[in-house]
């Protein structure tokens, strides 16, 4: 076939244990796992046809973001070994989140695994070779790993697991792996409100951060902490400690934070309002005994994180003690979600 469009749709997903440090061809350093989310989400629609000298446009939201293409660019020249038939294609490209832009929601990682999903997708209509699901599942993790770490992830609903660890013999360090069907029903549909404190854009991209660990005086000790605090969530995950998921969830927020205030050069992402939120968060959860946590990505805004059960106390809680250290009062509302859709 030398001609054709596929699209498909694709989440976010926060992370429980967080990667953070790389190596070679975009390995991560420790084991990590995350929910996937359900409503923050990318689409990604991808034409072909035979290979022109102008071979890539990509569009987002409507608009040419140069940036955005670059990455792309070189993502693709990047899979010619995986996926050699790219060099015979032009490629057209159009890309929108349901979520906004810059509120600490990962786009890279709904936006690489909607177009993971898309390529291999292209890949069975160019070839005329299908895949069994988990094949092609495993391959598309491959190829978003290669767009960005945490896309990997993304592929799989409920939640997955990526980076080789001794306390999962199915976990690997090429892709993501499944953990949905090991997980205890009280996390089967976990809220995540997303609280936004600040949508300034990130003074530290990603890749800075990842390379930050390179030389971190700390780097040993995060990843023997990354290590044992994997272990310990996925016996959570199973088990659903809820005290001890949030003691485990909040301690990889705050190292992260803590490795990138203590590198050089030193960040600090935490706003004065995401200290105060903590705190309440934590105030509140020791006298109501509400079980909620929070943990953090990149950035200022809080993912406040509890079972089911608690949405409507939890939603009493946010609007009458948090929203004003918010944005314009703004947090989005997500949950545990079951991973891409093809839409085309
Ligand atoms: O996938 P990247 O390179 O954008 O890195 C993601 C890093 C964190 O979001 C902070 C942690 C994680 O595991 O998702």
């Amino acid at each position: 076939m030398n001609k054709g469009t596929v699209a498909w749709e694709s989440p976010s997903n926060i992370a429980l244990i967080k990667y953070w440090g790389k190596k070679g061809r975009q390995y991560p350093c420790n084991p990590s796992v995350s929910m996937t989310l359900k409503n923050a989400v990318s689409r990604t629609c991808l034409s072909f046809t035979e290979r022109n000298q102008e071979w890539l446009t990509f569009e987002f939201e409507g608009k040419n973001v140069g940036a955005f293409e670059n990455r792309i660019q070189n993502f693709l020249e990047e899979l010619k070994d995986e996926l050699s038939f790219i060099n015979d294609y032009t490629f057209h490209i159009k890309s929108e989140n349901t979520f906004p832009h810059s509120t600490g929601i990962a786009s890279s990682a709904s936006a690489m695994s909607s177009l993971a999903m898309c390529l291999c997708s292209m890949q069975e209509q160019v070839t005329g070779k299908k895949y069994e699901k988990d094949e092609f599942l495993k391959k598309a993790s491959y190829i978003a790993r290669l767009g960005s770490g945490s896309a990997s992830r993304s592929i799989y609903g409920s939640y997955a697991t990526w980076g080789k660890s001794n306390a999962f013999s199915k976990a690997s360090s090429d892709y993501a792996t499944p953990f949905s069907k090991y997980v205890h029903p009280i996390f089967k549909d976990y809220q995540d409100f997303i609280l936004i404190v600040s949508s300034e854009k990130k003074k530290v991209s990603s890749t800075v951060g990842h390379s930050l660990m390179k030389h971190h005086p700390f780097a040993e000790a995060r990843y023997d902490q990354a290590h044992d605090n994997f272990e310990r969530m996925l016996g959570i995950l199973r088990s659903g400690d809820l005290n001890g998921f949030i003691e485990v969830l909040e301690n990889e927020a705050l190292s992260l934070h803590g490795l990138m205030m203590n590198s050089n050069p030193s960040f600090t992402l935490l706003k004065p309002n995401t200290l105060l939120a903590i705190e309440l968060i934590r105030d509140y959860r020791e006298t109501t005994k509400t079980p909620i946590g929070f943990t953090l990505d990149a950035g200022p805004n809080i993912h406040l994180m509890f079972p089911k059960n608690e949405l409507s106390v939890v939603n009493k809680f946010v609007d009458e003690e948090l929203k004003h250290l918010l944005e314009n009062g703004r947090y989005l509302k997500d949950e545990t979600g079951l991973g891409p859709k093809q839409i085309m």
